[in-house]
């Protein structure tokens, strides 16, 4: 399944994009406000691909790409109950400051709570990566709360901030 947007085509990961993740995941100022190591080799990439693959239908991953390049993704991994997931989205740095985070989630958010009929997406970022909060409440996000010292990964704290899109929001928003 392909979603498109303007400027973008949205289409399931592929073995093939490893290159492109490692392009983002290798990159300290991309990695600032992540709670993972910057990677420092292709092979690890291409492992974490084949492990999102494989996880079929609990995560499903979106690489966007724009004239048959891949500049970054957009992910829904599935939360009990089912009518809910959890999404993310990460884009190579050069390729920063136009609009393209906002372009892709806003297909995304439109297909999770269309044809897939989801009734919440959640999301959460460090409090300090100003970019990616202000893409969330671009497209709807409400903030939940900021927790401070989150331990997303064991032994690794951060100040978090919890955003939050529900369905009838998010249509209300589009028929305003
Ligand atoms: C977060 C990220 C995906 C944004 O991608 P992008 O394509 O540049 O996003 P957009 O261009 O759609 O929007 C960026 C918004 O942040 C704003 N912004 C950029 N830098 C900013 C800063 N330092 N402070 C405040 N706002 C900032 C931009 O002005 C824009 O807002 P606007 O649309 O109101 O002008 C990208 O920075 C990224 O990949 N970061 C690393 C991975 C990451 O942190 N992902 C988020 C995890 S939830």
């Amino acid at each position: 399944m392909h979603l498109t947007t303007e400027r973008l085509i949205l289409r399931p990961m592929l073995q093939s994009d490893a290159a492109a993740l490692f392009a983002i995941l290798g990159d300290a100022e991309a990695m600032r406000f992540w709670q993972r190591p910057v990677l420092t080799r292709l092979a690890v990439a291409e492992e974490m691909v084949r492990e999102q693959i494989a996880a079929g239908k609990l995560c499903r991953y979106w690489t966007v790409w724009r004239q048959g390049d891949a500049i970054g993704s957009c992910d829904l991994s599935f939360i009990e109950p089912a009518n809910h997931a959890q999404t993310g989205f990460l884009f190579r740095r050069d390729q920063w400051g136009r609009g393209y985070a906002a372009e892709a989630m806003s297909a995304v958010i439109g297909h999770a709570f269309g044809e897939m009929g989801l009734e919440l997406l959640t999301a959460s970022t460090h409090a300090q990566n100003a970019p990616a909060r202000r893409v969330l409440e671009r497209l709807g996000f409400g903030l939940e709360g900021l927790v401070a010292g989150h331990q997303p990964v064991p032994g690794v704290a951060m100040d978090c901030a919890f955003y939050a899109l529900r369905r009838q929001t998010s249509a209300a928003q589009k028929g305003a």
